[in-house]
Formats: structure tokens, sequence, C-alpha cells
């Protein structure tokens, strides 16, 4: 990879490009968070989703070895794991936000999102101003806490580690709706498990953009993350992947 290679002298004290010049792009995801990332031992990563499929592609593009490990989220948009180099790069349906620029650097964006509202079937629980006086699941260091915390007035706001503890806490009764990005929420509508048990009732335009992140320093692989959505998006293999997930 001669873009990253060239700066090789550059980056030593920082070290962000060794693991890319030894040839793996180790990327950090929480997982689950379907349709985005999600555990499956059958594929060489033993992970699947389309942030794991877009990173595959990148990888490729870049001519690296792909390593992916689940990480907590929380500490993926705080800049933690990627400034102490526990990844290259966290793909996590990451939203690109000036808070969060402030200390990790983004490629461009790679998927267009919002946030929306998860509840029972039957809830009496239409719109975010029936949240008064009930629970609400959300992730915690994400914009859908931020969201809820801003906008759900009277509403008992809990933040869960992760999707998965939301989720299960929803099935047992313990919170009364998630709020959350959308295409995880309407995942979780559609879940042969569980089918026709919850509902999006409400969603928001937050128009977030989801970034691929790394160490806000590391240009070099930034740069070369970014030629290589181009060429994705060139060649048509962006759009075969994007409808593998979202055509409707
Ligand atoms: N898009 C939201 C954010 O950036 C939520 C992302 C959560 N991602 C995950 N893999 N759990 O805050």
């Amino acid at each position: 990879l001669a873009a990253c290679g060239s700066d090789k002298g550059n980056d030593k004290a920082d070290g962000a490009l060794d693991t890319i010049t030894a040839g793996t792009l180790t990327v950090c995801s929480d997982v689950p968070y379907p349709p985005f990332e999600d555990f499956d031992k059958t594929t060489p990563t033993g992970f699947k989703g389309f942030d794991i499929d877009i990173v595959t592609a990148v990888a490729k593009e870049l001519k690296l070895k792909l390593v992916v490990k689940d990480s907590d989220f929380n500490a993926l948009q705080s800049g933690l794991a990627l400034n102490s180099r526990q990844c290259d790069l966290a793909a996590s349906a990451m939203t690109i936000t000036p808070v969060r620029e402030k200390k990790i650097g983004f490629s461009e964006g790679y998927y267009d999102s919002e946030q929306s509202l998860l509840v029972p079937a039957g809830s009496s629980i239409k719109s975010i101003d029936d949240l008064k006086g009930k629970s609400v699941a959300v992730q915690k260091g994400t914009t859908g806490e931020t969201y809820a915390n801003k906008n759900a007035t009277g509403a008992k706001v809990t933040s869960f580690p992760s999707d998965a503890q939301m989720y299960a806490a929803i099935k047992a009764g313990q919170v009364d709706a998630i709020l959350q990005d959308l295409p995880v929420n309407l995942d979780h509508q559609k879940d042969p498990k569980q089918p026709g048990k919850f509902t999006v009732v409400e969603t928001y335009k937050t128009d977030e953009t989801y970034g691929l992140a790394m160490k806000k320093s590391n240009t070099d692989l930034i740069k070369a993350v970014d030629d290589a959505l181009a060429t994705l998006h060139s060649s048509g293999d962006y759009q075969k992947i994007y409808d593998s997930y979202f055509a409707t």
C-alpha cells in the first residue's frame, strides 16, 4: 500500500500505520447491531452485516487482511479504542458528529440514517410525547441517547451498554420502548423469532450519516479508505452491498 507505506517513518511514534504495513486491517465493531454488524461463525471474519461487507471490500481494495473484533460502542465513539490502538478502524454504524470529530478521524459518509421509536405491538405509546412517565432504553454513548435525553420529556431514559441488552429488556417487559437508529429497530420489528411483537411507531429526521472511524492523526489511512470507498462507488460494488441489505 504505497500511500501508507511512504509515510511509515513519520507515523512511527503514532504506531497506527504499523499494523497496516504489516498487512492487516484490524476493525472494531460493537456487535450485534443488525443489519450493520452481527456474529456469524460461517464467515472468514466470524462476523456479518452491512458494515462488515463494506470493510471487507475496503480491505480487499487496500490489499489488507481483515480482522474484526467485537468492542464496546462507548469506547469506540469516545476515541478510546482507536487511540489506544486496539484497532485501526471502527466500523460500527457510527454517526459522524462534530463532538466526535474533535477526537476521531472519519471517512466520507457511507450510510444515511435517522432515529426511531420501537414499542411492543398494542402499546399505548404512539409518539415520543407518550413516553412521559414511561421507560425508554437507549444505548450508552449513542446519538439515540442524546436524542432521548433532549426530547423524551418526563421519560425515564435508561442507558444500556449494547443493543442486545436493550432488546432483551424490552422482550422481558423491563422497558416500555427503545429509541435508536431506524434500521436496527426495523430489524427487531421483523425478527422472525418474535413475529409481530414489536413496532416502530415514530421516526425522527436527525439527518445522520455513518462514517468509518480512525485515529485522527492517521491521515494516510483515512485517505486510503476514502479512495477505496470512492472506488467501490464507481465500480457499483457499494450499490450491490447496499441492495443486498436495504433494497425494498
Ligand atoms: N448511529 C448511532 C451512533 O453513532 C448508534 C450506533 C451504535 N452502533 C453499534 N454498533 N452499536 O451513536
